[in-house]
């Protein structure tokens, strides 16, 4: 198949886009362009390569035929004009915002962020004279009234790790736009597979791709899509030279493994998930649980309207608290005590004292997230072994 892919289905994009095997040599893996520098064949083209009047390579800092190709491939999933590889989750989060924020602009953040993006927040980018505000990103009237003139970019996960909650990617999108400010989301939990945020308004969307996107627990990546000018300004004001948060090209090529069987392996997390959230939910022993495929999780039809499938996390509270929950962790047997997630293997993590334990306990108690919740990241494993194994943790945290 030739690099043109741009009337075909998702799968087919995700293994084929932007590469034509035949230009290659036939090789039908993309080749590795393991080299961090690249020749001129004269000093006028290289002139011209650093003026930005020729698109030629020149330092893998910047650009790289290998991640190149992974660029153009996120940037057609998301729907998204282009993209930006870097090195990991936070080399993508820290690299946009660094670009789009300036002492004196205001951020307004989701009631809920993953634990270094809030700690970067707090205590990186906040320490500069950024101002940052958080709000419930499902309540349009809380987001109308906590946007002001100075609010550059509003950012958020949806859903928010570690406690599910969701934001209204399209109500938020069109109150960004009429106060001129820039929607940001991270959307590491859902992939473009489960939803698109910048087909519901957002302007960018970054992801740590060191999960399902890569789906193997073997790289850390991230990776930014968007608007090509906004894209290109991050590439050469926070990428290049601010945080220098190059992706290696052999991880690019890693990843692009990992995403030609990223739709198999969603439906796989999102069917195994829903019926462990469905068994988690009718146990005595669970007090709390937050999955957006139950019936009864507070946004539910939120969640239907943009997500096409509930996704592979759960986050749930036993009824005997924080120590019931470390006696269920540590008695599970298939399930790997580890933080990250969007794995094969699957996985459970404590956020209090793990992921988010860079927020004070106060903190956590004023953002949501309660010191007893247990996070799962449900795996590519036989179902019936998951189910034993937490039935079994289930009866041990007794
Ligand atoms: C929602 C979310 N965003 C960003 C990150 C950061 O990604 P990375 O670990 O690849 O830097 C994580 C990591 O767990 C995450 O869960």
């Amino acid at each position: 198949m030739s690099g043109s892919t741009k009337q075909t289905g998702f799968a087919t994009r995700a293994i084929h886009h932007g590469y034509d095997p035949l230009a290659h040599g036939g090789a039908l893996v993309p080749p590795i362009y393991q080299s961090a520098t690249f020749a001129f064949p004269t000093v006028e083209y290289g002139a011209a390569c650093f003026a930005g009047e020729e698109a030629g390579h020149f330092y893998s800092r910047i650009s790289n035929p290998t991640l190149n190709l992974l660029e153009q491939r996120i940037a057609s999933l998301e729907n998204g004009e282009a993209a930006l590889a870097l090195a990991s989750g936070m080399g993508a989060i820290t690299s946009t915002l660094w670009t789009l924020l300036r002492p004196g602009d205001e951020i307004l953040l989701g009631s809920t962020l993953y634990g270094c993006t809030f700690a970067f927040l707090h205590h990186g980018i906040g320490e500069f004279g950024v101002k940052i505000k958080h709000v419930d990103m499902a309540d349009l009237a809380a987001v109308e009234a906590a946007i002001s003139p100075a609010t550059r970019v509003i950012y958020f996960e949806s859903p928010a790790n570690p406690n599910m909650h969701l934001a209204d990617i399209a109500g938020v999108a069109s109150i960004a736009h009429r106060h001129n400010a820039l929607l940001v989301v991270d959307n590491t939990y859902c992939t473009p597979y489960l939803q698109r945020p910048l087909e519901l308004g957002a302007d960018l969307v970054v992801h740590s791709a060191t999960k399902y996107l890569s789906g193997h627990g073997d790289i850390t990546a991230g990776l930014v899509v968007g608007a090509k000018a906004l894209v290109d300004r991050i590439r050469l004001e926070g990428l290049k030279d601010m945080t220098g948060s190059v992706l290696s090209p052999h991880d690019a090529s890693l990843l692009m493994r990992g995403m030609k069987t990223l739709n198999l392996r969603m439906d796989r997390h999102c069917a195994s998930a829903q019926q462990l959230a469905e068994f988690l939910a009718r146990q005595p022993e669970v007090e709390l649980i937050h999955y957006p495929g139950l019936a009864n999780f507070p946004q539910y039809a939120l969640a239907q309207r943009q997500m096409s499938q509930p996704g592979g996390m759960i986050a749930f509270e036993l009824k005997g608290g924080i120590s019931a929950g470390r006696r269920f962790m540590n008695a599970l047997q298939l399930f790997s005590r580890a933080v990250s997630l969007g794995d094969a293997e699957s996985l459970a993590q404590h956020p209090a004292s793990m992921t988010h334990s860079s927020y004070t306990p106060e903190e956590r108690a004023h953002y949501g997230i309660s010191e007893g919740l247990v996070r799962l990241s449900v795996g590519l494993e036989d179902f019936a072994d998951l189910l034993a194994d937490v039935q079994q943790a289930l009866k041990a945290s007794a």
